[in-house]
């Protein structure tokens, strides 16, 4: 018998080497370890045998070795859970290869060859959504990051780049849609009902980058011409039933090309640009060339299903996943260390984009929220690590808010420093100095020096240093101005206990509180430990306005008093300015109040007068009202704290949250009054009211639950979009009210069909400000729409909850046992996002004693889990030690 056509067994094969015993703790892997691969691919040529059950895939690779790299006659081809069927070298069964774990290793005589390899899938057995998988009936893959080794054995690191040509057959009845990256090049019928399409993508790409889908889909068509007159076909393909919910995202999709010509000057480049949407999806989306696939959580949206920030979401994901055709496909990344490379570039690209379709204030402070929240609180605890990290186990975990949000706002200082044009002289020279390869970060900082003509070489230490530095201000009046002294410190993070000062550009101006007037704003660098800037000054009451739009992803530590906070929220020019006062004044109080302070009854009359003047300004559009009373998060609160006790916390918000809602009951019934008068449509103004009316509610709640139940009621009784539908019954599903059964029953019936909205009935419920939250979503987990193996489904339910303080950090710590459970439940279907929900369990370091201790407690129970995957294993283990 043929050896090569062998599969490789454990017992007796020739092709296994004698591998050392599987190692008990996944290797760490090291960016200072980088060496380039020895083997260039330049063509892969893949035939695919469609099947749910089983899917035969035979890759050619044509190889040859890399002039650039040592040389070695092994050839190192990963794999993960794959068996080879048959290896071919130049055609022919050599008996050269073996298989060292899960790679196998192909040693060769001369210095090209091609390599023919034959695996089988079991795409309806990937529950982890890695590779090729089935996702209700239909076929579909992720590649990135290292997804591709279940698909075939190959080089599976982003800088081998290689010309694909991709064929597949299979039956017609099942998989009428056939689809891979690039043009198709040729389509026919074959016997037995099958039929088959050829791919082929002109561009060379890393394997991550790969995609395939297969299946039962409708697509909705239109077209594009860029700015050289070329014709670029559009799709996005739903399932049937679904096409007439596509029409926002398409638009999205034309609006981010022609946004991406004009501010970056970058034109897409193939004739074809396909998007696929998939309700089984570990995250938002994948930039595959060509062939984007999204959760259909970003593609689907129309009134009646999606709300206000839901049809953002789609704007937003849309464009990131087209922005990184240039920024991740065309310049992609040399390792995975580099991932912010492209992720960091294309949040901040995709931010800049929603800025210009909206509100740019508005969608400034939303990402500032999200930065504060989830990032703040990574860059503290034990899973901080730079944008760019040193080591990883398992680089799932590394897609990270650090990664994406904070490498956003490195890029954005960039942009601070050097001015919008010679920015875009400085993406420019990155971009044609880079087209086609796989880059770093390094690079792009010094394609930004030569292009936009800055000195980089201190600003790089914001990639290698972990943490978020922390900048105490102090303003004292002088003859001729006033002198600013700054000094900034960043606290030590996990294996980096010695910090080193960053650069961070400060947006200020110096306002007057006496005379009103407003100063105008400059631009200071702050780079040493300690600096005094001084700044001019005519009048009597300075009062200085600091990193105004969020210059600098610090934290400010300032002692303004409350009027000067009230003069600021009130006043200041900059909106960011004004939002951050109002949060500064609202977190003092706060943080006051946890810790006993009874003295904070004037911080309280300072909140009640600025958000009164909130609720009465006219100069202000009801977008930035609405913003403006989002009382700052629980989370973000514990965060100011060394040690929090998120129970005061929960308390102290709730109580401040009533007591305004009590003095301003009037002006928060008008206000929803007022709102409820607007239309439906999707203008600023329109989801504005929305917007705002449901925040009324939310105030109305604490300081008047009657009046709110009754309120919210008949909200959702007219609600003609699911915007104020869920708004509604977001607050009804906070209180103990008669009417909250009855519109949860009636919400579930109204769209039990709808996934996406049966997510956020399980969402609502979870995340609620019920006190008896934790037994209802230990009822729902039981709730026959409820399963582990839909990632959507099971966010919804449990990242609800694991986000809840009052429920997550129940005195008892049931809410941490129920976490801990579900990803223990998780772990073995889908490792990746089971590792997500460490995170939260993880900040116990940062709770007070008993609470940590139950915290803690559980991460142990985790650890000691029999086989436990790489992704969970890392979280945990870096979150205990
Ligand atoms: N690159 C994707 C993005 O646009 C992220 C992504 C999608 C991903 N699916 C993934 C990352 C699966 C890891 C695993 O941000
Ligand atoms: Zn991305």
């Amino acid at each position: 018998m043929d050896i090569a056509r062998t599969p490789a067994t454990p017992d007796g094969n020739p092709h296994l080497a004698d591998a050392p015993p599987p190692p008990t703790q996944p290797p760490v892997i090291r960016r200072e370890d980088y060496r380039p691969f020895p083997w260039t691919v330049p063509q892969v040529r893949m035939d695919f045998r469609l099947g749910l059950a089983e899917t035969v895939v035979r890759t050619e690779l044509d190889v040859a070795r890399n002039p650039q790299a040592e040389g070695t006659p092994v050839l190192r081809l990963n794999g993960d859970g794959l068996t080879p069927l048959e290896v071919l070298v130049d055609g022919e069964p050599l008996n050269s290869w073996v298989m060292e774990g899960p790679d196998l290793l192909v040693t060769l005589p001369g210095d090209a060859h091609t390599i023919s390899i034959v695996t089988s899938i079991d795409p309806s057995a990937n529950s982890q959504l890695m590779g090729l998988y089935a996702s209700g009936g239909m076929l579909c893959t992720q590649c990135e990051a290292e997804g591709f080794r279940r698909i075939t054995f190959f080089p599976d690191r982003p800088d081998v780049l290689s010309i694909y040509r991709v064929r597949m057959r299979g039956p017609q009845a099942d998989f009428p849609v056939l689809l891979s990256n690039g043009d198709l090049v040729g389509e026919g019928t074959g016997e037995d009902g099958t039929h088959w399409a050829e791919w082929h993508d002109p561009w060379p790409k890393p394997s991550y980058l790969f995609a395939l889908v297969a299946g039962d889909l409708v697509a909705q068509r239109d077209s594009f011409i860029t700015m050289n007159g070329r014709e670029v076909q559009l799709a996005i393909y739903v399932r049937p039933g679904d096409e007439g919910r596509t029409d926002h995202a398409m638009q999205s999709l034309k609006r981010s090309m022609k946004w991406d010509e004009e501010v970056f000057g970058r034109e897409y480049d193939l004739g074809i640009f396909n998007i696929v949407a998939v309700s089984d999806f570990n995250m938002g989306a994948m930039e595959n060339k060509g062939l984007n696939v999204f959760n259909t959580k970003y593609v689907l949206a129309e009134p009646d299903t999606a709300t206000d920030g839901d049809y953002d979401a789609v704007e937003g994901v849309i464009a990131h996943e087209y922005f990184h055709n240039w920024s991740g496909n065309r310049v992609t990344c040399r390792d995975w260390f580099q991932l912010s490379l492209k992720e960091g570039f294309t949040v901040l690209r995709d931010q800049l984009f929603s800025q210009d379709m909206g509100s740019a204030a508005v969608k400034r402070i939303e990402d500032v929220r999200v930065l504060r929240s989830v990032q703040f609180p990574e860059d503290s605890g034990p899973l901080a690590h730079p944008i760019r990290p040193d080591s990883f186990r398992e680089i799932s975990n590394f897609y990270t808010a650090t990664v994406y949000n904070k490498g956003a706002e490195v890029i954005r200082m960039m942009r601070t420093l050097a001015g919008p044009a010679a920015f875009r002289a400085g993406c420019d020279l990155y971009f044609d100095r880079h087209d086609g390869e796989a880059a770093t970060c390094e690079d792009f900082v010094v394609a930004m020096e030569d292009g936009a003509g800055l000195d980089l070489t201190q600003f790089r230490r914001w990639y290698g240093q972990a943490g978020t530095p922390e900048v105490r201000v102090a303003v004292k009046a002088q003859a001729n101005g006033v002198e600013v002294e700054l000094a900034q410190a960043t606290p030590t993070t996990p294996g980096q206990d010695a910090k080193e000062p960053v650069p961070i550009p400060l947006r200020v101006a110096l306002h007057d509180r006496a005379s009103g007037e407003l100063g105008s704003e400059t631009l200071l660098l702050l780079t040493e430990g300690e600096q005094r800037f001084t700044l001019p000054h005519a009048g009597i009451a300075p009062v200085l306005s600091i990193n105004r739009g969020f210059s600098a992803p610090v934290v400010i530590r300032r002692a303004l008093s409350a009027e000067d906070l009230v003069f600021l929220a009130a006043q200041d020019d900059d909106p960011f300015a004004r939002y951050e006062a109002m949060q500064d004044l609202v977190v003092t109080h706060l943080l006051a109040a946890v810790q006993g302070d009874t003295g904070e009854q004037s911080g309280r009359a300072a909140i009640r007068q600025v958000l009164a003047a909130v609720l009465a300004d006219e100069g202000i559009d009801d977008l930035m009202r609405g913003e403006l009373l989002i009382l700052p998060g629980e989370t973000y609160l514990a965060e100011q704290l060394a040690v929090a006790d998120p129970g005061r916390i929960h308390e102290a918000r709730e109580a401040l949250k009533g007591w305004l809602a009590r003095e301003l009951e009037a002006e928060f019934v008008a206000l929803h009054a007022r709102a409820s008068g607007a239309d439906a449509g999707f203008t600023a103004a329109a989801k504005g009211a929305r917007k705002v009316k449901t925040q009324a509610l939310v105030f109305l709640a604490a300081g008047n639950p009657a009046l709110a139940a009754r309120m919210a009621a008949a909200q959702y009784d007219a609600a003609v979009t699911m915007t104020d539908r869920q708004g509604a019954l977001m607050v009804l599903a906070g209180l103990d009210t008669p009417e909250r059964t009855g519109k949860l029953l009636d919400f579930y019936q109204r769209h039990r069909d709808n996934a996406l909205v049966i997510d956020k009935w399980f969402a609502l419920q979870a995340q609620s400000l019920h006190p008896n939250t934790l037994s209802h979503v230990q009822a729902l987990a039981q709730h026959p729409d409820f399963t582990l193996r839909n990632p959507n489904r099971a966010r919804s339910l449990f990242m609800a909850f694991a986000g809840n303080p009052h429920a997550f950090h129940a005195s008892g710590g049931e809410g941490y046992r129920m976490v801990a459970d579900t990803i223990l439940a998780l772990d073995p279907i889908n490792p990746q996002t089971a590792a997500r929900f460490v995170p939260p369990l993880g900040r116990w370091r940062r709770i007070e004693p008993v609470r940590a201790g139950l915290m803690r407690a559980e991460l142990e129970r985790i650890a000691t889990a029999p086989s436990l995957s790489r992704d969970t294993f890392e979280q945990v283990s870096r979150s205990l030690g």
